[in-house]
């Protein structure tokens, strides 16, 4: 068949040429010169293909983190990009298994193996792969948090990664986006005050529940209400910004109190379809997080278990500072560390209805306005039939419906019937408004006054 453009063939598409020629074993380049092995070691060539395998994976992930940077740069981020970078987010989070499933295949070298080319390595480090620091960087890993910020890097590398970090993070976007969430506080609702009423209330329950088990011992209750009380406290420092902020300045928080109390609405009210989105996209975030943790912490135990605790080759204390590294260099724990303050489903305040209804989809809300329209109709109809019954002369010039209220204009003959008309219509819109729940206003006027 012909084709408007140069046939393709798989090889050259993925640059295969050019792929598969690049692992060169420098134990066999080296092969026979001082120190160096000989002959070439085996293993290297795992090592290099598990090492090449991890940069195109970080590439993709690159890739994917670009992408969501640019849809959460957006302000607002228009619903449907929440989705795409979700979608995206997932893809990263796909990913991860496959990483620190890769430290299996590299573990089937042992250390006498590595030490057969470990030397001729010297002074090249994990260190130096770029594209992990960007990605760390691009999600939000920044120099305060890092155990070392001087990283032996080529001057071209460095510029690389001074410029990432000067761009926004995703955890700086995914933030920003939280704070603006709208429903957390309006004039007639804020969350944050049904929410520390409703855990006042929890733990006053959970210690009357302490207090009156006849089953435990005076020992025991007093055990049971200490934990509470601390439990309590913990809640207290997070209701109150000052405290809170302190924390963050210290470093034990990260994320806005603000973005927290908007990160945690999500949690609690997840079920809302509104929320649902978000709440997803929260979910991956700490996937994500706990999937690099995951990989440093395995890539710790295989550093342990080929090099013991000697130093690495790029110069740090090797285990020590990757365990280090593992407790320190995360991005959102902050997100998973909000599952200390849920709450159960029994002591969660109901949501008002103006909330609660802007969290539901729109289907939903025309669901809702065709009853409402029904009801405005009934309502209306049976004061239009009072009205024309009893007096026939009342002539009906508007008929409109605004600002929820239907509102019914007619002309009389005369002001005395007008007058009439209203004292007799007065109670029959005090019943709509008891029967339907609708407001039906009515103006009369003789027709010499229109
Ligand atoms: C025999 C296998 C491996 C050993 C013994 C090992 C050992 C180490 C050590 C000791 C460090 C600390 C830095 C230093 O002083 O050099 C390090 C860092 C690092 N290694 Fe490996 N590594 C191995 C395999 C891998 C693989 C397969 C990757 C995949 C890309 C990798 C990526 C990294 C990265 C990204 C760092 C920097 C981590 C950070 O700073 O948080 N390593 N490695």
């Amino acid at each position: 068949m012909e084709t408007p453009y140069k046939p393709l063939y798989y090889g050259d598409y993925l640059h295969l040429p050019t792929i598969l020629d690049a692992q060169k074993p420098r134990s066999g380049e080296l092969s026979g010169e001082l120190n160096a092995p000989n002959p070439a070691a085996h293993d290297e060539m795992l090592f290099i293909i598990t090492h090449q395998t991890y940069e195109l994976w970080f590439k993709q992930i690159i890739h994917e983190l670009d992408a969501i940077l640019a849809l959460f740069s957006q302000n607002p981020v228009p619903e449907h990009d929440v989705a795409t970078a979700l979608h995206r987010l997932e893809r990263i989070g796909a990913i991860g298994p496959i990483l620190f499933q890769q430290i299996d295949v590299l573990e089937t070298m042992t250390p006498m193996d590595f030490l057969d080319f470990r030397d001729v390595l010297y002074p090249a480090s994990g260190f130096q792969s770029v594209q992990f620091r960007l990605v760390e960087i691009k999600l939000g890993l920044n120099r305060q948090n890092r155990v070392l910020t001087h990283l032996p890097l080529s001057d071209e590398d460095k510029e690389r990664i001074n410029k990432a970090e000067k761009e926004p993070s995703l955890f700086s976007l995914v933030e920003l986006w939280l704070e603006r969430m709208p429903f957390i506080q309006k004039p007639s609702y804020s969350f944050w005050e049904e929410y520390q009423a409703a855990v006042t209330k929890m733990f006053a329950h959970d210690r009357a529940m302490i207090e009156f088990n006849a089953a435990m011992s005076a020992q025991m209750v007093g055990d049971m209400l200490t934990q509470t009380e601390m439990n309590e406290k913990s809640f207290q420092a997070f209701f109150s910004e000052e405290a809170y902020n302190a924390l963050r300045e210290s470093g034990a928080k990260r994320l806005s109190f603000k973005a927290s109390q908007a990160a945690l609405f999500t949690l609690l009210y997840r079920e809302y379809p509104i929320l649902h989105l978000p709440f997803r996209l929260l979910q991956a975030l700490i996937e994500i997080d706990e999937n690099f943790s995951v990989w440093r912490y395995r890539h710790a135990q295989m550093a342990m278990r080929m090099i013991g605790s000697k130093v690495g080759t790029g110069g740090s204390s090797g285990f020590d500072y990757l365990m280090k590294a593992t407790a320190q260099h995360r991005v959102f724990a902050d997100f998973s560390a909000l599952s200390a303050f849920l709450i159960p489903r029994g002591s969660l305040p109901k949501l008002p209805d103006e909330i609660a209804s802007m969290l539901n989809f729109v289907y939903i809300d025309r669901q809702n306005q065709e009853r409402r329209e029904t009801r405005h109709k009934a309502a209306s109809e049976y004061v239009k039939t009072q009205v024309q019954t009893n007096f026939p002369n009342a002539f009906l010039i508007d008929d409109d419906y605004d600002n929820g209220a239907v509102e019914l204009h007619y002309t009389f003959p005369d002001s005395e019937t007008a007058n009439h008309a209203m004292i007799f219509i007065a109670p029959l819109l005090d019943g709509m408004k008891a029967e339907y729940g609708v407001d039906v206003r009515v103006k009369a006027v003789p027709v010499h006054a229109v």
